[in-house]
């Protein structure tokens, strides 16, 4: 990453993180302020958190957290969206209501958010003159049965999720068309890594499992753990990030991305991993044997990318596979759940 994180060093840009106290946009956060970047960040905390700012405050120190300024707004409010980009050269928008179990059940949620929220940002971007970097997901693979997945074979979306996340793209492309505005789409696949939250209903599946590992409890395998997914770790999420606001090949722009490492893990593997990692950390720790519960609605069976668009277009080389970025997570899963951590991580939430 050295000639990216130079090329980024050489001058000091304006660049608009929206989502930036969720789980990625505070990973982005952190490595623009570490590259000396002026960094605004919006968030409505609607699942980002407080403590994920103070996280990446401690990471970068005081100096740096001063190029940050910090909105804490709606993008459903095309007003707090256009007072975000002001003077913002690059958008990074991963704001969105992730899950797509959430979106089953509240689709005018998800909706409000990754649809008219995105629309209303890509406006904002456009009228500020910004490159618009955003989030775009492997939902939209969709019932496609193609393995692994190629950007242009895309099936029919399987959820409220997907059905908003495919919007993104088409929108991307659109405003591209119309207004020449610059646009890149990521399609995660499954990222993960430290500060991405176990909590609640709609938690995806590593840092669940890392707190339930943790704390003694069975992990739960929705389905018979054959399901498949290209887990990313979130440092090659951001690279991609840097790599796709910077690139300046024509050919590069306004094109959809998939971010992964071009892997498939089971759950069965991830459970497997896991439990290992973390009693290599916690000699001690008793893993519980997974239970297994019915399929969940929405889910894809397998999901693994061919990542090669990526490496051409936008030069990108993951720097972790799974089993190195479940080890930095583990880590930091350790510290916010282990024992002796609790009260210490309680007291600062
Ligand atoms: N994590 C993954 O594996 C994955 C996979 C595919 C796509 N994505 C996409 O990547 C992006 C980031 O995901 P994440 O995993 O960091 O999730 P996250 O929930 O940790 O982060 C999303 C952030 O957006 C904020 N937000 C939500 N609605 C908002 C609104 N209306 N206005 C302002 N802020 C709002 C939340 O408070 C949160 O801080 C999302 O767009 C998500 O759909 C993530």
């Amino acid at each position: 990453m050295t000639a990216l994180e130079d090329a980024i060093r050489a001058r000091r840009r304006r660049w608009l993180v929206t989502g930036a106290a969720g789980f990625i946009g505070s990973h982005l956060l952190e490595a623009l302020l570490r590259l000396g970047q002026e960094v605004v960040g919006l968030d409505n905390f609607a699942t980002g958190h407080r403590r994920n700012l103070d996280e990446v405050r401690a990471a970068v120190g005081e100096a740096a957290w001063a190029r940050h300024r910090f909105i804490e707004g709606d993008i459903v409010d095309p007003v707090t969206c256009r007072a975000a980009c002001e003077g913002v050269e690059i958008v990074l928008h991963e704001a969105a209501l992730g899950s797509v179990p959430r979106s089953i059940e509240n689709p005018l949620a998800t909706h409000a958010a990754n649809a008219t929220g995105f629309v209303n940002m890509l406006v904002a971007a456009r009228d500020a003159g910004a490159r618009f970097v955003y989030a775009a997901s492997s939902s939209t693979y969709g019932d496609h049965p193609a393995l692994p997945k190629i950007e242009n074979l895309i099936g029919r979306p399987l959820s409220p999720y997907a059905a908003t996340k495919y919007l993104n793209e088409l929108y991307g492309e659109v405003f591209a068309r119309c207004y020449g505005i610059q646009t890149v789409g990521l399609r995660y696949f499954n990222v993960f890594g430290a500060r991405q939250d176990p909590e609640g209903p709609y938690a995806a599946v590593i840092p669940r499992w890392a707190r339930a590992m943790l704390r003694g409890e069975a992990c739960t395998i929705n389905g018979d753990g054959e399901t498949s997914r290209d887990f990313c770790y979130v440092a090659n999420a951001v690279q991609v990030n840097l790599r796709a606001a910077l690139i300046d090949d024509p050919d590069a722009l306004n094109q959809v991305y998939n971010v992964a490492v071009g892997g498939r893990t089971t759950l069965n593997e991830l459970h497997a991993w896991m439990g290992e990692l973390l009693r290599e950390r916690q000699p001690h720790l008793r893993v519980a044997a997974p239970v297994y519960a019915s399929f969940r609605a929405g889910d894809v069976r397998h999901s693994q990318a061919d990542i090669g668009k990526a490496q051409r277009l936008l030069g990108y080389a993951p720097t972790h596979d799974v089993r190195a970025g479940l080890a930095d997570a583990m880590d930091w899963y350790v510290r916010r759940f282990g024992p002796g951590e609790n009260a210490r991580v309680a007291a600062s939430i």
